[in-house]
């Protein structure tokens, strides 16, 4: 019986020993200490042997499965801890590698553009507006007194719908929606996008517009040409010089344009130019009183003035973007160089 206890202990520790995983560690006690375990078969049957032997082997027997026991859980503590290890080097972070990165994104110079104009319209106590660019004849033209087959119809290549409506030419249709709104004294600024059927490197289909109006008592003339003296310095800088000449929109009476000292060469005199130092910015005018009367507003107690730049020109310039379409086409190439 003691070499059968001696050979159950040799076997068992061995077995212990080459356990690599708990689960072949567990099938090692249940095979020797398990309910239907060797040793537990020979503490179970105690009463066969003979009585002057059983205190021995029974003795034997307990060493024998203490040391099983004890080796058990060394070897099961050593297993745990392995896994914990090998846990740990699967989650391990190495904290001293380059970081992924984070990509900055940029606001489209026209939104840049914008966003300037706004401010400096906000600051003067613009309202800003917006409004549908798709709209009916009316509002894109009939009310701003360009009635069907009238000339003025000509300068301006529109897209239509239907009969009745148009992808708007101009920002000008803002007006009249804001004089059917609001009510005298306003002035209010729409930045936004208008179409017109024109496709070449300095003329795209889609393009973008702002319109600026102030209805008032006793306005006119100088003091729309003293607000955009104002608005160009702020966007131009204080240097820029203004120059006046007359010009023909059916909406405003008298009409005028302005040019502002060129931006491409500072008003030295350049290709874009013509050498005149000047470029065109944009189309201004007191309000017409018919246009007045049209939306509900009593031209003979109200004025007013309006201006409508386009801001492709001045983005191209101040970016040197040599084609507008540029602006338009989303390419990330392009934008990054715009940062
Ligand atoms: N809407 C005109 C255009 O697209 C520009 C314009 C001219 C707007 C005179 C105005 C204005 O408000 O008063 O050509």
């Amino acid at each position: 019986m003691k070499e059968k206890l001696d050979l159950i202990l040799k076997n068992g520790l061995e077995q212990i020993e080459k356990c690599v995983d708990l689960k072949a560690l567990d099938d090692v006690r249940v095979r020797f200490l398990g309910k239907q375990g060797e040793l537990t078969a020979i503490l179970r049957n105690m009463k066969e042997i003979p009585a002057e032997e059983r205190k021995n082997v029974g003795m034997l027997a307990n060493v024998v499965r203490e040391k099983l026991e004890k080796a058990l859980s060394d070897k099961l503590a050593a297993l745990e801890e392995r896994q914990l290890e090998i846990e740990m080097e699967k989650e391990k972070v190495d904290i001293t590698m380059p970081g992924v990165g984070v990509k900055k994104g940029a606001l489209h110079p026209l939104t840049k553009f914008n966003n300037k104009f706004m401010d400096i319209c906000v600051a003067m106590g613009f309202t800003v507006i917006q409004g549908p660019e798709i709209d009916t004849d009316y509002y894109n033209f009939e009310a701003l007194n360009v009635p069907k087959n009238h000339p003025a119809r000509d300068m301006q290549d529109s897209l239509y719908i239907t009969d009745n409506i148009v992808l708007r030419t101009q920002t000008s249709n803002m007006q009249v929606h804001a004089m059917e709104k609001m009510k005298p004294p306003f002035k209010i600024v729409c930045p936004g996008r208008v179409y017109r059927n024109d496709d070449d490197s300095s003329h795209s289909p889609i393009f973008n517009q702002f319109e600026a109006l102030v209805v008032d008592e006793n306005i006119g003339l100088k003091d729309l040409m003293k607000m955009i003296d104002v608005i160009l310095k702020k966007l131009f800088g204080e240097d820029v010089k203004m120059r006046v000449r007359p010009s023909y929109f059916p909406f405003t009476e008298p009409s005028i344009e302005i040019d502002a000292t060129c931006q491409m060469c500072g008003g030295k005199g350049c290709s874009l130019c013509k050498g005149s130092g000047f470029s065109e910015v944009f189309g201004a005018g007191v309000v017409n009183p018919k246009v007045l009367e049209m939306s509900g507003i009593d031209s003979k107690k109200y004025s007013g003035f309006a201006f409508g730049p386009g801001i492709d020109r001045s983005v191209m310039v101040t970016n040197k973007i040599p084609n507008i379409k540029y602006l338009y086409r989303n390419d990330l190439r392009f934008l990054k160089q715009m940062r």
